[in-house]
């Protein structure tokens, strides 16, 4: 099996662009971020406080998660037998996972989880630790990033699409405050292993970022 594990911040466009290079290779894109997000989601439902430790870690046991391919290989995330790949998307929810992503005890209970998944098909995974924790003898690492004002304005476009009532200069702060949040907390930090290689889309079009992993994948694989 191969695994190329793509990382980096909110808005680097990880998701549109591991989505669009793994149908090219044939590979499974696996979401990792959509995992925290349905935990965050859940915890949010309960009323519980997404930045109490103990709290959410004791909720872990409520929840079962896990992921669906449907046959066009979009990806559905099923929390307790609910499918709730459209709930999880909002600024709320954005902010709920970076919170609860930072529990030891609910990076430990999506590990295997995201394991077994690179263990049973050729992926690519996207998220924040998958070169540095969860998948460290990926066959190929990537760290996608651009400058946050980029990342900002391209996810203010996605939010204002969908009608999400947001201004730009929302949409900045939460993203300064979860890349501050998501490469300081103890566990699992943001950041590129020894071995990722770096590609910064700030001036690269959504086709050229594509191109860029695809030529960067067949490269190693070869
Ligand atoms: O990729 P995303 O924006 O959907 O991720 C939501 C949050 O989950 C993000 O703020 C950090 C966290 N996350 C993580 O800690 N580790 C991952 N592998 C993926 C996401």
């Amino acid at each position: 099996m191969y695994s190329v594990a793509i990382d980096g911040p909110s808005g680097a466009g990880k998701s549109t662009i591991a989505r669009a290079a793994a149908k090219a290779l044939g590979f499974i894109y696996v979401d990792t971020g959509a995992l925290y997000r349905a935990i965050g989601y859940y915890i949010v439902k309960q009323g519980i406080n997404t930045k109490d430790e103990q709290a959410v870690s004791q909720q872990l046991i409520n929840i079962d998660i896990s992921l669906k391919y449907d046959n066009k290989g979009k990806q559905q995330v099923i929390l307790n037998n609910i499918d709730v790949s459209e709930y999880i998307r909002t600024p709320e929810i954005s902010m709920a996972a970076s919170n609860v992503s930072a529990i030891p005890k609910v990076r430990e209970f999506l590990l295997d989880l995201q394991r077994n998944i690179a263990k049973n098909n050729n992926v690519i995974m996207d998220g924040r630790d998958i070169a540095t924790v969860i998948l460290p003898n990926a066959d190929v690492k990537i760290f996608l990033t651009a400058s946050a004002e980029k990342r900002a304005h391209r996810r203010y476009l996605e939010l204002l699409e969908k009608g999400e009532n947001v201004t730009e200069q929302e949409v900045l702060e939460d993203v300064k405050k979860r890349d501050y949040q998501d490469s300081h907390r103890e566990i699992a930090p943001l950041m590129p292993s020894g071995t990722s290689i770096i590609v910064d889309t700030s001036e690269l079009t959504l086709d050229e970022s594509i191109n860029t992993i695809i030529k960067i994948v067949k490269e190693h694989l070869k």
